[in-house]
Order: structure tokens, then sequence, then C-alpha cells
């Protein structure tokens, strides 16, 4: 029932090739996208549900109010969503064409299969007639290979473009770009920039989730690629970048490690207290997404928020030509 462009060696040689490279290079960096098995997006649940994680909620609230509105401006028939995890905020975009009449199919896209198949299920059995197709691709790579039918609205929802370098956003929104057609849309959910001791708290947990979301990666390493890391010898950090804008998450050794990477025939030494980069999350500004959306061919028609002004939702179009 999935459509899966990950399949073969395809997802066994990126992480390769993305270990390689991050662990080689200095300061060493891994790609966050190597968070999400089974147990990294059940991980990712439970952050959203943290008092200190607002996004999820401030999203919640936008989609609550504003979900008729986008209805009714984009009238699509074909919702794909990129980075669709479990899917819990998009039934009120799927309500909203259902209720508008135009709603016909909905297509899910990640990189986490369990989580996915799990989701698609879901929905499939919660709205029967809809024609549930999901796809586990990658968002950086297979945006060629979505389906093309139909009036389509693409949902990027959770702030997960925040977590793609600029580089890598601008080159996002091009491809994305080029694959929309006159009448298609975009629903873009970014986290805005705000006061870094929230920030901050947001990203480093009372309870320790973030943190455990964080080492998560490590556990990956070592049953995909035989590695030796021991997670609970790096300790969670979660760092306000004024310079950048973003939230910058990392893996701090707590001690000298020579840590064997097996299957890479690699060995990566990590001395005590040098600290890996996992993730980053941008936040944003008004002015900043209209301009990123602007350069790479989009009209922005609507700029939603919730009350406390915390999260924003974009809705825009494709200028055409
Ligand atoms: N949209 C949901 C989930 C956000 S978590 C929400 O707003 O709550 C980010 C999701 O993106 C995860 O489900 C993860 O598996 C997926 N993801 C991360 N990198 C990806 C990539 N490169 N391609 C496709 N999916 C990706
Ligand atoms: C998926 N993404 C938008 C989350 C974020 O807030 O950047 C991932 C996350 N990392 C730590 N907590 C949540």
């Amino acid at each position: 029932m999935v459509t899966d462009h990950l399949g073969g060696d395809y997802l066994r040689q990126a992480l390769e090739d993305d270990v390689r490279a991050g662990l080689t290079s200095s300061p060493k960096r891994l790609p966050p996208k190597w968070f999400y098995d089974e147990a990294g997006s059940e991980l990712f649940s439970r952050i959203t549900r943290l008092t200190e994680y607002y996004p999820t909620r401030r999203e919640l609230e936008i989609l609550r109010r504003r979900a008729v509105d986008v209805a009714g401006l984009t009238r699509a028939d074909t919702l794909v969503e990129l980075g669709s995890g479990t899917s819990e905020k998009t039934v009120l975009l799927l309500d909203a064409l259902a209720n508008a009449g135009t709603l016909r199919a909905y297509t899910p896209v990640d990189v986490d299969a369990v989580t996915l198949a799990a989701a698609a299920e879901r929905l499939a059995v919660r709205y029967p007639g809809l024609d549930v197709r999901p796809v586990r691709a990658d968002f950086e790579r297979h945006l060629a290979l979505l389906p093309r039918n139909g009036r389509r609205l693409v949902a990027f929802l959770g702030g997960t473009i925040g977590n793609l370098p600029p580089a890598a956003r601008e080159m996002f929104f091009k491809e994305l770009r080029a694959t929309l057609r006159p009448g298609d849309t975009l629903l873009l959910g970014a986290d805005l920039v705000k006061e870094p001791s929230r920030l901050v708290r947001a990203y480093d947990d009372a309870q320790g989730v973030t943190a455990a979301f964080n080492r998560n990666v490590l556990h990956v390493l070592n049953r995909e690629l035989d590695a030796g890391f021991e997670p609970e010898a790096f300790e969670h950090v979660a760092l306000w970048d004024e310079d950048n804008e973003w939230i910058e998450m990392r893996l701090r050794a707590t001690r000298p490690m020579e840590v064997p990477i097996r299957a890479l025939g690699l060995t990566a030494s990590f001395a005590e207290g040098e600290e890996m980069r996992t993730e980053i999350s941008a936040k944003f500004r008004r002015q900043g997404v209209l301009d990123e959306l602007s350069r790479a061919g989009f009209a922005v028609c609507r700029w939603y928020t919730d009350s406390a002004g915390d999260f924003a939702l974009t809705l825009a179009t494709v200028v055409s030509g």
C-alpha cells in the first residue's frame, strides 16, 4: 500500500553517506532525518505533548481557526503532506476540505515507514472514500516523484522547514515550486523568533524527552551501522544561536571516546567535551518567510498566526511563468 522511494539499498546508502561525511567533518554533524525510526517518531510525539514544547499546540490553534478558510481559498482535491508523521493535525485540513466538497485524495509523505503506514490506515478508516496513498520518500530528494494529479495543496507543517539549513531550504522551495502548477498551493508551518529562554526550554525539557530524542540518533547508528556509541555518555545540549536565529541541538561527549562504526570501517574519535551537531531548528520572522518563498516563485496570499504570535502558517500560491 505504501509507495516506497527509499527501498532497496537507497536508505542504507544515504545513511552511510551522511554518517561518513558527518563524522569525518569538523565539527562533527548528523542530519536530523535519522532521528526518525519508530522509537524516534514516538519520542517526537511525546515532545509534542510537553508543556514546554508550544509549537504543536500553537499550530493546532491556527488550524482550528483557519482550516475552513484554507479549504475555501485552495479548493484542493488532493492534500499532499510532507513530513506527515502521525498526521494528527491533518484531520483539521481533511475535515475542512471534505466539508467544502472538494477532497478526493491524501498523500502523506515521510521517511518513517511504520508511522506513515499507521497514520494512513487510521485516516483511511476515518474517511471512507478518501483515496489515501502514503509515500515513503525523502522530501529533500524525491519531490519530483510525488503524485501530480489534481488540484493540490501541499502542507508542510510543524516547523520542519526550520530543520533545513538556509541553502537546503532554498533548494527545497525551488524544487517544490518546479513540481507545482497554477492553482496548486503550499501551506507552510514556521515557528517564529521569540524570547530565547522559552525557545531553549522547548528544546531542553525538564523530563528529558528531548534529550532521549536527541540520543536516539546514536541508537539508530548502533543498530543500522553496527556502531559502538554509548548514548548515555553523551549529554544533550540545546542552545540559541542569536546570529542565525536557530536552536541548535548537539550531543556532547562526557569523556574521550573511540567509537567504532563497524559497517563503515571507520572509528570516530571524540575528545572530552566535543560537541556534535544533530539538528538546527530555525525560527522565522514574517519578512524572512515572505522573501524565501518569493525567491522560489511563490506568492503569499495569507499569513496566519496564533493568538500569542508564536507560530505562523503561510498559505502561498505559485507565480505562473
Ligand atoms: N508534521 C508532523 C511531524 C513533524 S516531525 C507535525 O507537525 O507534528 C518531522 C517529520 O518529518 C517526522 O515524521 C520525520 O520522520 C519526517 N522527516 C524528517 N526528515 C524527512 C525527510 N527528509 N523526508 C521525509 N520526511 C522527513
Ligand atoms: C520536527 N521539527 C519541527 C521539530 C523541531 O521543533 O525542530 C523536531 C524537534 N527537535 C527537538 N524537538 C523537536
